[in-house]
């Protein structure tokens, strides 16, 4: 049995720190080292301002820091000393050339494979704990053993990790499953034991589960797929709901509690965002491409082009409902964050770096980046307020050239950051929810409305206000809600045909949805 004493991360973002702070307060009598070759993000992890938000990090980092979890630059020592490697380096989309926007980029991956064999010694167990298409393990081995010395033997595992945002540490402490694949050689097999006998400290053995190393990496990618073809399919029923009358948390609630399809992850919104969900799909949509598998990439493409579609359709409606023109009216857009409990609107770093110093590549993937976009493209003057996102890192992801399109200074023309609800929402026409912020359940609506610009309309792109519609319409606000019956008010231009164009509000026909 091979016992691991010294860990050794590479990697200290969103999935090394956490990832590796927990596996140290389990295990206290192995020493762990997370590494990074950004300074900075080091030096935050040794401080009080921990360089991610993630609800009870802090107590489990305070719990071992310094004692059995050290935080390190010196990268080559702690890969000489570890026993076994965790490969937790950023795998963002290619920004260029083939597979460009789509294929996983690796070159981190495979600088740290190429370091270990400069520098390792001894007997090691390697493990991709990033996400990464179906078959990188075989690149890792490959470079290993092109490059490897006599004296260091080296075996590969993947481990993917499927800790969301927000609920991390509680997805790391009593996760659904572990998985780990290896060879399936009788060294392969000592090396799934050894990583096995860590987590085996707090999970149940029959949570722990071994496979072959392709078919540990597919279910990584697989995972995050299924979960956003979830939103996809309940975007898309909410859609029909608005055309029909029906209501999508009805809907979800109705086919939710059939046990064989579940009640979570059906929750209509304004589309995913994050830093996983479209970038695995587009990263899987590539790999079936070129395993000449077109159908099936075609089959998870879709699920991208609704996302596309329910940011586009939400933003139009909000037009639609303004009497077809936004042109220089105030919107207060409350959320700008992917997802509530967390400040990241994206994080995925082309460069690796920390949001604050960030020199961040691609992947700005929060919905209310593309509904403000498409607001804007109409000429909406955008007052924004997100109690975690700040002003810079909004400014920053709406000046992208994507979303700005021509015009670099429309940001400045166009965006406000407000530092509470009330002053984003002060003379707007219209309020647009884009994150589910529980803060945005408890505003005093009757303070708002009275400063709002009439008829005041409510857009509530994340159905958190679903308990409050009859207050809220006693009030006076006209409520618009992602799913439900859009209001006669609008203006819709249906006719007897019944194409898909027909159904939509002029402003909708605009968007191109
Ligand atoms: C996701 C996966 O959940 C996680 O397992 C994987 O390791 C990384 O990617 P994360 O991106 O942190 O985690 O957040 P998640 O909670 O999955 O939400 C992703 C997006 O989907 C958010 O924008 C969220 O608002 C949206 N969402 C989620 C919905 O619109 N409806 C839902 O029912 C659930
Ligand atoms: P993830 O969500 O996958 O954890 P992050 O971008 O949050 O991604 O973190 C990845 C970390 O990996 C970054 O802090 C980056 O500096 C680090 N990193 C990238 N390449 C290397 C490398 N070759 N050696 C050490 N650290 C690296």
């Amino acid at each position: 049995m091979v016992v691991i004493k010294k860990i050794c991360c590479i990697g200290a973002g969103y999935v090394g720190g956490p990832t590796c702070s927990v596996i140290a307060q389990m295990c206290k009598d192995i020493a762990v080292t997370v590494v990074d070759v950004n300074a900075e993000r080091i030096k935050a992890w040794n401080s009080d301002q921990l360089p991610i938000f993630e609800p009870g990090l802090q107590e489990v980092v305070e719990s071992c820091r310094g004692q059995n979890l050290f935080f390190s630059t010196d990268i080559d020592k702690a890969i000489k000393e570890a026993d076994l490697v965790f490969i937790s380096v950023n795998t963002p989309s290619k920004t260029f050339g083939i597979g460009k926007g789509r294929a996983a980029d690796l070159k981190y991956i495979e600088a740290c494979a190429r370091r270990i064999a400069e520098v390792g010694i001894g007997n090691k167990i390697v493990v991709e704990k990033s996400t990464v298409p179906v078959r990188a393990a075989e690149s890792i081995r490959r470079i290993f053993n092109a490059n490897t010395k006599c004296n260091l033997n080296l075996q590969v595992l993947s481990n993917p990790e499927f800790l969301a945002e927000g609920t991390a540490i509680n997805d790391l402490k009593n996760p659904d499953r572990v998985l780990i694949g290896g060879d399936e050689t009788p060294e392969g097999g000592k090396a799934i034991q050894a990583l096995k006998s860590i987590y085996q400290r707090w999970v149940p053995e029959n949570k722990i589960i071994t496979t072959n190393t392709w078919s540990s990496e597919l279910s990584k990618l697989a995972a995050n797929a299924f979960l956003a073809q979830r939103i996809s399919s309940i975007n898309s029923i909410s859609a029909l709901c608005e055309a029909t009358g029906a209501d999508v948390e009805e809907v979800a609630h109705a086919i939710g509690t059939d046990q064989r399809i579940g009640s979570k992850f059906l929750k209509a919104s304004i589309g995913f965002g994050g830093s996983c969900f479209q970038k695995d799909v587009l990263n899987l949509v590539y790999l079936c491409e070129a395993l000449n598998l077109p159908e099936v990439a075609r089959y998870w493409q879709q699920v991208i082009e609704i996302n596309d579609y329910q940011r586009r359709r939400f933003a139009a409606r909000v037009i639609g409902c303004l009497f077809n023109t936004v042109t220089d009216k105030k919107i207060g857009l409350l959320g700008f964050a992917f997802k509530k409990n967390t400040g990241d609107t994206s994080h995925k770093t082309e460069s690796g770096g920390c949001l604050e110093n960030a020199d961040r590549g691609i992947s700005r993937e929060s919905s209310s980046i593309y509904v403000s976009k498409y607001l804007m493209d109409e000429g909406a003057k955008l007052h924004i307020f997100d109690p975690k996102v700040k002003k810079e890192q909004i400014i920053q992801d709406l000046s992208q050239t994507n979303i700005c399109d021509d015009d670099p200074d429309r940001v400045s023309r166009l965006v406000t950051v407000a530092l509470d609800p009330y002053e984003a929402c002060k003379n707007a026409h219209a309020i647009v929810i884009c994150t589910e912020w529980d803060m945005f359940k408890e505003l005093d609506y009757e303070k708002i409305y009275k400063a709002m610009l009439k008829p005041a309309f409510i857009f509530d792109g994340r159905r958190i206000l679903d308990g409050l519609h009859e207050k809220l319409q006693r009030i006076g606000f006209q409520v618009e809600t992602i799913g439900k019956k859009v209001t006669e008010l609008i203006p819709f231009t249906a006719s007897k045909e019944t194409s898909r164009n027909d159904l939509q509000a002029p402003a909708a026909k605009k968007l191109k949805i």
